[in-house]
């Protein structure tokens, strides 16, 4: 298959485009290599990704350029389009609400009809476990309402999710909304919390941990999310949404406990209130990926920030 991956130099794209070329598909990734942060960690991935010497294109080029992604659609038929390029994160969605409207619902405004205008029938999008808000139903299902979300960056995903509902309606198209849980491990982008806080260990530096550690996280390890992408490639849906989460829920405290052991060296624990925008808890219901995807997370959080120190201390200096 020809497989475009917008934001295939990211974290998660980079180990997608991987996965897919070592399946044998012809792989394009679209990036802007924007400095949300540094780019050099992104020409890193699509270095790795390249090294693999199996059909793969990087094309330069943002979301917002609809001439850009004419210009791609025209001249590749895609198969199929894995659409995860976005400005990911709670907290800068705070500080630059407009830039993740711009970014986030604009852009895939753009892909979608890119995807429709070209021919293109199926797209997987990339969601987020913050569309469930405040939820207090725990775990999350994808059944449950969905209006609370406490940051622009969540509402800018639930406007993905209506969209891609628009166009599956209306045109036909094939559609997966995949709501990732915090997905951590190798490449993970270095604003996340076990990046952040792996460096600042390994440095002697304090951490900064807002609350009092017992906000929980369902941690997801990037190959568990990878092989729930994988699954979506070779499925037709109609238009449906997917949890894709670890199947945990860790605390704060207990993610510093772990980290601190993979790393051998206790942290410096600088508390600070918790931060608007930051939900108390997320943990995903995954029966329906299960029962629809075969999805089941395997790589537990032990195992996981093993791999994560692995493969952090093998990392040059910062760029
Ligand atoms: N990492 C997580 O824990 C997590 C959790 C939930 C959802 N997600 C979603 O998964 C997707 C991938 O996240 P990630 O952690 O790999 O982030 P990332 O920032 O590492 O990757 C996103 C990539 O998209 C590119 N990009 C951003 N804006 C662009 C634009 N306008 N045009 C072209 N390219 C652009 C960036 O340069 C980057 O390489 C995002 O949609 C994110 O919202 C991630």
């Amino acid at each position: 298959m020809n497989v475009l991956v917008t934001g295939g130099a990211g974290f998660i794209g980079s180990h997608l485009a991987e996965r897919l070329l070592l399946a044998g598909h012809a792989v394009w990734v679209l990036d802007d290599l924007n400095p949300f942060y540094h780019p050099e960690l992104k020409r890193r991935n699509l270095a790795a990704i390249a090294a693999l010497q199996r059909p793969f294109e990087f094309v330069r080029g943002g979301l917002e350029d609809s001439a850009v992604l004419r210009g791609l659609f025209a001249r590749v038929a895609f198969d199929q389009v894995i659409h995860l390029a976005a400005r990911a994160g709670v907290r800068p969605s705070l500080e630059e609400p407009e830039v993740c409207q711009r970014v986030n619902v604009e852009g895939t405004v753009n892909v979608l009809e890119a995807a429709r205008r070209y021919g293109v029938r199926k797209l997987i999008i990339a969601s987020s476990s913050s569309v469930y808000g405040i939820n207090t139903k725990v775990p999350f299902a994808e059944s449950d309402p969905v209006f609370a979300p406490i940051s622009p960056y969540a509402a800018s995903k639930l406007a993905c999710e209506s969209l891609g509902h628009v166009y599956h309606h209306v045109y036909g198209l094939d559609i997966a909304m995949l709501r990732f849980f915090t997905v951590y491990g190798p490449r993970q982008r270095p604003d996340l919390a076990i990046n952040k806080f792996a460096k600042l260990i390994t440095r002697g530096q304090p951490i900064q941990v807002f609350g009092d550690g017992s906000t929980g996280r369902d941690y997801t390890f990037i190959q568990d999310i990878v092989d729930g992408i994988m699954a979506c490639t070779s499925q037709t849906f109609g238009f449906e949404v997917f949890n894709l989460g670890g199947s945990q829920t860790v605390t704060l405290s207990r993610l510093i406990s772990v980290l601190e052991g993979a790393l051998g060296q206790k942290a410096i624990i600088d508390r600070l209130p918790l931060q608007p925008g930051d939900v108390p808890l997320t943990s995903a219901d995954l029966t329906k990926s299960h029962a629809r995807l075969g999805y089941q997370p395997k790589v537990g959080i032990e195992e996981g920030l093993r791999r994560f120190v692995e493969w952090f201390r093998r990392q040059p200096l910062e760029p």
